[in-house]
């Protein structure tokens, strides 16, 4: 169990993780810091407070609206920032859209970080996520085994869900995993997708795989469009809490997860979304998966949506 897990940002996402931490018993204490007035993070944190009682958790919780609440954190999830909405239009924008105002928002989470728990391991769930992670990167140097973004895993999760749906299985059958970017070029990777350990093609045809892999890049779209007033909230919320308790737990587990790669994939000096071993230290091994040449060029064009993002922030945040 981790002495104190720190949530920066109590929204939607961050509602759902500090009662998850609190019902799990991740962690000893959980501090929840979100600037919205007059008092969001001190009234969610005191509803859950009162009602431990009843799930017999003694998770102690503070909470405010300054960063000093995340004092002595060894694990922070970040979650502060703006989410999509559809335009008025009806449309919905890309993440990449939501770069401008979430970078301003990710300065200061990376000054309260830095004064307040510079050692804890970070994982980042706001969006743009690769782009995100690499602002942080840059301006809290961290040690990049203790700096990880949380994507690959609720979009792997929402291939194995639809693969599920479509054969007729139990989701616990099924293994699959999106690499990649954050972005409507995220790739799902269908040779590596088994059902039982088997092919996931002996289960269903090529049509409805592709069809399958479509619907998981717009995932995310697709939710936002049916909300109509931000974005997925529950699974980014289980997925970040994968990534925590493998790490909590020294567990070794493999999943995707948004990491600096220096040399591995080909690629160098950039966040994106790869299998790792996740153990207390953090990220511990990356896991070069080997992609079949169609995998490999949609690898490289979402890394290259990537790089561009992150281009964008080295020019607005020099
Ligand atoms: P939300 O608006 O419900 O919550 C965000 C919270 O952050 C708000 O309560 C806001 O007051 C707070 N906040 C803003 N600036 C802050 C600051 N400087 N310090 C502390 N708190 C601050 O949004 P949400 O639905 O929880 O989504 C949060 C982010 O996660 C969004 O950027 C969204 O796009 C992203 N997201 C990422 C994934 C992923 O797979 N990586 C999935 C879903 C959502
Ligand atoms: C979104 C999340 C899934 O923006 O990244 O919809």
């Amino acid at each position: 169990m981790l002495k104190k897990i720190g949530v920066i940002g109590g929204g939607n996402i961050g509602g759902v993780l500090i009662q998850e931490i609190v019902r799990r018993g991740l962690a000893g204490c959980v501090g929840l810091v979100d600037i919205l007035p007059p008092e969001l993070a001190k009234g969610k944190c005191l509803d859950i407070a009162e009602g431990t009682p009843i799930i017999a958790s003694d998770v102690k919780l503070v909470a405010g609206k300054e960063y000093s609440v995340l004092a002595g954190a060894d694990m922070v999830i970040n979650t502060a920032g703006v989410p999509r909405k559809p335009r008025p239009d009806g449309t919905i924008p890309s993440r990449e859209e939501l770069l401008v105002t979430n970078l301003k928002i990710t300065d200061q989470v990376a000054d309260g970080i830095k004064k307040h728990c510079p050692g804890a391991i970070i994982i980042s769930i706001a969006n743009p996520l690769d782009a995100i992670v690499y602002h942080l990167y840059r301006k809290l140097g961290h040690p990049k085994a203790k700096i990880l973004g949380m994507a690959g895993v609720l979009d792997s999760s929402r291939y194995r869900y639809f693969v599920a749906e479509a054969a007729g299985v139990s989701v616990e059958s099924v293994e699959a995993l999106v690499l990649g970017g954050h972005g409507d070029d995220m790739v799902p990777i269908r040779s590596c997708c088994r059902i039982a350990g088997m092919p996931v093609e002996k289960f269903l045809s090529t049509e409805s795989l592709d069809a399958i892999e479509k619907r998981t890049r717009g995932a995310g779209a697709e939710v936002v469009k049916l909300l109509g007033s931000g974005s997925a909230f529950a699974s980014p919320a289980w997925a970040a809490l994968a990534m925590a308790e493998a790490i909590a737990h020294d567990r070794k587990k493999i999943l995707a997860c948004c990491a600096l790669l220096e040399g591995e994939y080909g690629v160098d000096r950039l966040f994106v979304g790869v299998p790792c071993i996740l153990g207390a230290g953090g990220i511990e091994r990356i896991i070069e998966a080997d992609l079949n040449e169609a995998e490999r060029v949609a690898f490289q064009k979402s890394v290259a949506s990537v790089t561009s993002t992150c281009a964008e922030v080295d020019k607005l945040a020099p």
